[in-house]
């Protein structure tokens, strides 16, 4: 069901892979709730990917850039405005990489030159998004700019390894960056840290089956899906949160304010 949330609404989608991509399930219910978007994600992924089917579907523009290129936000931001026809209205940032998890090398064993790769891909490339957006003047009042997070920037998860690092900068770059468009145009920036979801990004992770269902046995409301998480981001992006920002936003069914679960404790004595 619609609600026209985002009717008039401009604004550019990041990340979407495929049909289970948190940033592909966003672009349907923005699209849905009236908003015109453009999509983007790295020149290689699109290669791989099935963008192409949801921009059609959700009648997008495809512009291509990889998120650590400062040249390509550039183009991204400029031709996006073009292409909408004005200033943007909301961002979403849905990127995350990490080669040292891809390639399974433990915390203690990290190449650094891939560490640097996951922090320029998964939390530098936020601030690159803002300060490109800020200088090329990109964003409405009242914008609304999305990242994604994990709880693993607050609390150890061994095979979170370095992207656990990366999740703790992007949460600071949206307190930083927060307090700085606030003040210039009255914008909003703030993560979503959401449960684990059977995504590629997720499922890449050492263990994640294991800790999906740990989480899902945690959480009194069970894993947030990414379908939820989607509806989530609609709300930041409407008018109905203007005044949330430079905030963490746990979306996890319970999961981060919950000590121990019966079931956890089931399991414990079996
Ligand atoms: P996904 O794999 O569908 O999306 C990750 C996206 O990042 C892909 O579209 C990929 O092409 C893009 N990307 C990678 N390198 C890039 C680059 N250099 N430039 C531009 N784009 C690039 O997975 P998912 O889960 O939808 O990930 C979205 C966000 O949600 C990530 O930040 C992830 O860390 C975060 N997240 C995911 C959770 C999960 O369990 N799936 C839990 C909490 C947060």
């Amino acid at each position: 069901m619609s609600y026209g949330l985002l009717k008039g609404k401009k604004g550019i989608i990041s990340g979407a892979l495929d049909e289970n991509s948190i940033a592909w399930k966003t672009a349907l219910k923005a699209h849905e709730e009236g908003a015109s978007i453009v999509l983007t994600n790295a020149p290689i992924a699109m290669r791989m990917g099935k963008i192409n089917e949801l921009a059609e579907k959700v009648n997008a523009e495809i512009i291509p850039a990889d998120a650590t290129s400062v040249e390509d936000l550039e183009s991204l931001f400029s031709k996006s405005t073009e292409v909408l026809g004005g200033q943007l209205d909301f961002v979403l940032h849905s990127i995350g990489m990490s080669p040292n998890i891809r390639k399974g090398k433990e915390y203690g064993d990290l190449n650094y030159d891939w560490y640097m790769k996951s922090l320029d891909i998964s939390a530098l490339s936020f601030h690159k998004f803002m300060q490109v957006a800020e200088k090329l003047d990109s964003l409405n009042e009242w914008a609304s700019i999305v990242g994604l997070s994990y709880i693993a920037a607050q609390r150890t998860y061994p095979f979170y390894t370095d992207m656990a690092d990366a999740k703790a900068v992007l949460e600071s770059i949206a307190r930083g960056f927060g307090y700085r468009l606030g003040k210039a145009k009255n914008v909003r920036v703030n993560t979503i840290s959401q449960s684990p979801t059977p995504t590629t990004a997720g499922s890449g992770i050492g263990g994640f089956d294991s800790f999906f269902d740990f989480a899902e046995k945690m959480s009194p409301l069970g894993n947030a899906t990414g379908e939820d998480c989607a509806n989530y981001i609609i709300s930041l992006f409407s008018d109905f949160t203007k005044m949330v920002t430079m905030q963490n936003l746990y979306h996890d069914g319970g999961y981060s304010s919950t000590g121990i679960s019966e079931e956890i404790i089931e399991m414990m004595g079996k």
